[in-house]
């Protein structure tokens, strides 16, 4: 039988339409280059959403999975096995948190995140004291819990009932933040750094009186660092700079190396939490994933990967401002390390379309926002290259 052409057209036939792919057919990758079926090479600035942070090829990545995957791909939780053990202790050390449990994807991890956050509530028999908060303007997935926390109409519309005792508070707006939350709140869920809303980072002010209302109404913080964590934005997590002392902190995306994996991290206050059978997943903490995390944590560290977000991120940011000094229609862009928002005053979707004309792999996310997620492993020519193709879209506009 003749294989299918992997064509839009085929993709329609296919598959359910909730995925709006891109035109082209990927076959292999190289560092931050990204190759079609066509061997058209793109500079590859979203990296799998977030998830490719060593780019394509690593050989210590495709060692380590290669290496497991002939000793061992799956035993389930009825067994212990080593990769999980190691890589838990990793994220041990780096969160300084006290335990962990392993899923497979970010949805998930908030999903495990928000059962626990009621199960830990239920203990102090407060009547009612189940409420679990995120802010607007937020994502955290699209299971149903996941969901219910997540802002936008349009990840939610038609999809109603959601989970009860659900409920936002306005995004850095402390006197909201101080109505909402009461002796009912069980959990308060936060991206530090929020992603697919447009890549804007939670106030000190609002992180510090969060901190206090958890003093006196005794809830959790929790911390979704999904997209901003393992080291994108400079520190391993996001919310470091900022001091946030989460109490549960959800990781996935890059976790894994490629493979889906995902894991919540619990403080000493939720250690107990969690008792025989009441949460799991088939194959959370599969052991390829995790020989394949603890082979990414190694080679970030190794090669300085975090310092490189930072040395590369500011570098983009200032090429960047020159871009917005020199273009109207950039209004403003935000960095931290290498999660770039450029705000422009029209749909960001055209300058994706515009940029893959240039092969380069740019995203839209809150419709006027450009984001760029490039692996931590770029280099300075790389940024350049695609600051130089950003610089050529607006030049050719402005001609138009
Ligand atoms: C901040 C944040 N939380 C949760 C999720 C959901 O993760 P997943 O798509 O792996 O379910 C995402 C995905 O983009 C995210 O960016």
């Amino acid at each position: 039988m003749k294989p299918l052409p992997v064509t839009q057209e085929t993709e329609q036939k296919l598959f359910f339409h909730n995925y709006a792919r891109l035109p082209i057919a990927v076959t292999h990758g190289e560092g931050v280059w990204l190759v079609s079926d066509k061997g058209i090479r793109y500079l590859d600035m979203i990296a799998g959403i977030g998830v490719n942070a060593l780019g394509y090829g690593d050989n210590r990545l495709v060692e380590a999975i290669s290496n497991q995957a002939a000793k061992l791909i799956h035993a389930s939780n009825l067994f212990m096995m080593h990769p999980q053990f190691e890589l838990a202790e990793k994220l041990l050390e780096l969160s300084g948190l006290s335990k962990v449990f392993f899923a497979n994807s970010g949805t998930e991890a908030i999903e495990a995140a928000i059962k626990m956050a009621r199960k830990w509530a239920g203990q102090f028999r407060v009547p009612e004291k189940k409420k679990v908060l995120s802010l607007s303007n937020c994502f955290h997935g699209r299971t149903y819990g996941a969901m219910s926390l997540t802002a936008k109409a349009k990840y939610v519309d038609g999809f109603e009932p959601l989970l009860p005792e659900t409920g936002m508070i306005g995004f850095n707006d402390i006197a909201d933040l101080e109505a909402k939350v009461s002796d009912k709140t069980a959990a308060v869920f936060v991206e530090v750094i929020q992603g697919e809303g447009g890549i804007h980072r939670i106030s000190q002010p609002f992180i510090d009186r969060l901190k206090e209302l958890r003093e006196q109404y005794n809830f959790l913080i929790v911390a979704d660092e999904i997209q901003a964590g393992c080291g994108r934005t400079g520190t391993f997590f996001s919310y470091t700079p900022l001091n946030a002392e989460p109490d549960l902190v959800c990781l996935a995306k890059p976790l894994g190396g490629g493979l889906p994996l995902s894991a919540v991290i619990g403080s000493e206050k939720v250690a107990d939490v969690l008792s025989y059978g009441n949460h799991g997943t088939t194959f959370g903490g599969n052991p390829v994933a995790c020989a394949a995390g603890i082979a990414m944590i190694n080679a970030i560290r190794e090669d300085n990967l975090m310092e490189n977000a930072k040395t590369i991120g500011k570098y983009m940011n200032d090429e960047l401002q020159k871009l917005a000094a020199k273009h109207s229609r950039i209004l403003e862009i935000r960095q931290y390390g290498l999660m770039i928002g450029i705000t422009v005053n029209k749909e960001a979707k055209y300058y994706v379309g515009k940029a893959l004309e240039k092969q380069v792999l740019v995203n839209a996310t809150s419709v006027n926002v450009i984001r760029l997620l490039p692996p931590l492993t770029i280099s300075r020519e790389d940024a350049q290259h695609c600051i130089t193709t950003l610089d050529e879209i607006f030049t050719e506009e402005d001609a138009e």
